[in-house]
C-alpha cells in the first residue's frame, strides 16, 4: 500500500480531505502534488500514520481498513448463487402480508432476488394495478412506452407476441432498451386457461456452462454487439449490446436473449454458430424451473440474468397478468438499509429484553451499565467505534452473567465479540473481545488500579485468571486493539452508578448504523 502513494492519499479519511458528515471527498485527484511521496511512517498497533511529502499532510489509516477485502459487485456472477432447476428444493417465496409486515421476510425475499435472481410473492390482492405497489415496496417503477404497467393477455391486434396465446420461449424483456430494465414483475390476476405455465432459466448459469464447454462461442457472444429493435406507431427503440456482457474482470454481468426482437446483424462471421450453441444450452430441460402462476402470485425477477418463458394456452380461457419494470440498484439499496435496521432492532431488543436483568451484583442493570459506559465514552470525545464498543462491550453477558458470579468464566468478552462480528468490523469487536484481558493487564501494570475495582469486579478477576504476568502484559500491549480495549475498560469500570441518567439505545442508532459492515 505504501508503494501506491496516489491511491493511499486519495483514501485519506481526515476531515480536511472528506466531509465528516457525508464522507464525500473535497479534493480532485489532480489537486494532489505530482511529486507526492510517503515521508515518514509511524506504525502503531491499530493504525498507520503517514506524513506526506512535499506538503506535510498527515493521514491516519486504521489497519483493518488497510487489510479489508475488496467488496464483490453484487451485479456480476461473482455475487450470485447460480442454479439449475434441481438445485432449488424450494423456490424462494413469501406471503405478501408477511413480506410487508416482517422486516426479516422482506430481507429474505430481496436477498433471493439479488442472489438467485427471483422470488415469488403469494397472496398479493387480485386487483389491477397492485403490481405497482409490489414494485414500490422495494424500489421505483420504470415507466416505459408501455406505460407504468402492461397487461399480458390476448389482444385483438397484438404488437408483441406476448399478447397472444402462443408459447413464448425463454427470453429477457426489452433488450432493445439501453439501459435495459433490470427488474421485471409479473402479477397474475387470472390463469384459468389450459396451458400458460411459467418457466425460468438462470442465464448466468447457462453462460458459465457455455464458457466451460465452448469457450470460443462464449468469447464470440461477449464481443458481438447485437442490434435489438422494437417498432410500433409511436415508438422506435434500438440497442446494440452483446448477448453475454462481461465486466472488466471477465465476470458475466448481463445476459440479453430475445429472438422476437433480434434485429439484423450485418457481417455475422462466427456469431451464428455461437448463438445456436448458447440457445441449445438455454433450452436444456434440466436448466428450466417450471411452475404455474395462480391468481395473487407475483413473480419478481432479475431481467439482466433470468430468462422467462410460458407455454401456449387455450385462446378461449381467461389468462391475465400485469407486468411492470423496476431496477436492481433500488432493490439493493432497500435491502442494505433493511439489513441495517434489522441488525439495530436485534441489538435494541437485547437491551430492552435480557439487558434489564441485574448486572453481576452491581447497583445497575446490564443495559444501564452499557449505556453508562457509552455515555462516558461519548463525553470523553472518543471516536465512534469506541463509543460503540463501550455500548456493546458486555453483550456476551446477556446470557450467562449469573454463571460468572457463581465462579465459572463465561468468556463473555469472546462470546460478545463473536455475536457482534455478524454486524461490525474488528474496530468494534476487538476492544470488546479484549476488555476482560484489559482488566487483567491494568492490574499488572498500573499501580492502584486493582484497588479501585468494585467488589464484584475483584471477584470476577479471580475467575478470569487474575492479574497478568509481566510477560503476558507485554504480549497484550502489542496486540492491535490493546489501547482501544484499555479505553473501553476504564469506562466499563466507571459505569456502575445507581440511577445515573444516560441517553437510551436509540441515541446511538445513527452512530451504530455508520459502523455496520457493508
Ligand atoms: C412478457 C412475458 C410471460 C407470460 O410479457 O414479457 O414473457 O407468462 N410474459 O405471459
Ligand atoms: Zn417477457
Ligand atoms: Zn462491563
Amino acid at each position: 500500500m505504501l508503494d501506491n502513494p496516489m491511491w493511499l492519499r486519495d483514501n485519506c479519511p481526515c476531515p480536511d480531505c472528506r466531509d465528516p458528515h457525508s464522507g464525500q471527498k473535497f479534493f480532485q485527484i489532480t489537486d494532489l502534488p505530482d511529486d507526492l511521496a510517503v515521508g515518514t511512517v509511524v506504525e502503531r498497533p491499530d493504525e498507520v500514520e503517514v506524513t506526506w511529502l512535499p506538503d506535510g499532510h498527515r493521514s491516519v489509516y486504521r489497519r483493518d481498513w488497510l487489510t479489508a477485502p475488496a467488496p464483490v459487485d453484487h451485479r456480476s456472477e461473482a455475487g450470485k448463487r447460480l442454479w439449475a432447476a434441481a438445485d432449488l428444493a424450494h423456490a424462494p417465496e413469501a406471503d405478501w402480508h408477511a413480506y410487508l409486515s416482517v422486516p426479516g421476510e422482506r430481507v429474505r425475499v430481496l436477498e433471493a432476488v439479488q442472489r438467485l435472481g427471483f422470488a415469488l410473492l403469494r397472496g398479493v390482492p387480485v386487483e389491477e394495478g397492485r403490481v405497482l405497489e409490489v414494485a414500490r415496496s422495494f424500489g421505483y417503477v420504470r415507466e416505459t412506452n408501455y406505460g407504468q404497467l402492461f397487461d399480458v393477455r390476448v389482444e385483438p391486434a397484438p404488437g408483441n407476441l406476448a399478447f397472444t396465446s402462443r408459447a413464448i420461449a425463454p427470453h429477457t424483456d426489452n433488450p432493445y432498451r439501453d439501459p435495459v430494465p433490470t427488474i421485471q414483475l409479473l402479477h397474475c390476476l387470472a390463469n384459468a386457461a389450459e396451458g400458460g405455465d411459467s418457466g425460468l432459466v438462470d442465464g448466468f448459469h447457462a453462460a458459465a456452462l457455455l464458457r466451460a464447454e465452448d469457450p470460443e462461442a462464449f468469447a464470440v457472444l461477449t464481443r458481438t454487439p447485437v442490434p435489438f429493435v422494437y417498432r410500433d406507431a409511436q415508438t422506435e427503440l434500438t440497442a446494440f449490446r452483446p448477448l453475454i456482457d462481461v465486466d472488466p474482470l471477465g465476470h458475466v454481468r448481463e445476459v440479453r436473449f430475445n429472438n422476437r426482437s433480434f434485429g439484423t446483424l450485418r457481417s455475422p462471421g462466427a456469431f451464428y454458430n455461437a448463438y445456436r450453441a448458447f440457445a441449445k444450452l438455454l433450452a436444456r430441460p434440466e436448466l428450466m424451473l417450471t411452475f404455474r402462476l395462480g391468481p395473487g402470485d407475483c413473480l419478481i425477477f432479475d431481467n439482466t440474468r433470468l430468462l422467462h418463458a410460458r407455454t401456449a394456452f387455450e385462446q378461449s380461457g381467461a389468462r391475465h397478468l400485469q407486468g411492470a419494470y423496476a431496477d436492481l440498484d433500488g432493490l439493493a439499496s432497500t435491502l442494505a438499509v433493511l439489513r441495517r435496521t434489522a441488525a439495530l432492532d436485534e441489538l435494541e431488543a437485547l437491551f430492552t429484553g435480557p439487558g434489564t436483568g441485574d448486572y453481576l451484583g452491581e447497583p445497575v442493570t446490564m443495559a444501564e451499565h452499557m449505556l453508562q459506559a457509552a455515555a462516558l465514552a461519548e463525553a470523553s470525545g472518543a471516536p465512534a467505534h469506541l463509543v460503540a464498543a463501550a455500548l456493546l462491550h458486555d453483550l456476551g453477558h446477556l446470557e450467562g452473567g449469573a454463571e460468572l458470579m457463581s465462579g465459572v468464566d463465561n468468556r463473555h468478552s469472546h462470546t460478545g465479540a463473536e455475536v457482534l462480528g455478524r454486524w461490525f468490523g474488528p474496530e468494534v469487536t476487538e476492544p470488546v473481545r479484549l476488555h476482560v484481558a484489559a482488566k487483567r493487564y491494568l492490574c499488572a501494570v498500573e499501580p492502584g488500579y486493582r484497588a479501585r475495582l468494585s467488589e464484584a469486579s475483584e471477584f470476577t478477576l479471580q475467575v478470569q485468571g487474575g492479574p497478568m504476568s509481566q510477560e503476558e502484559a507485554a504480549v497484550f500491549a502489542a496486540l492491535p486493539g490493546a489501547a482501544d480495549a484499555v479505553a473501553v475498560r476504564r469506562w466499563d469500570d466507571e459505569a456502575k452508578v445507581a440511577g445515573a441518567p444516560t441517553p437510551g439505545f436509540g441515541h446511538y442508532r445513527p452512530l451504530l448504523a455508520r459502523l455496520l459492515r457493508r
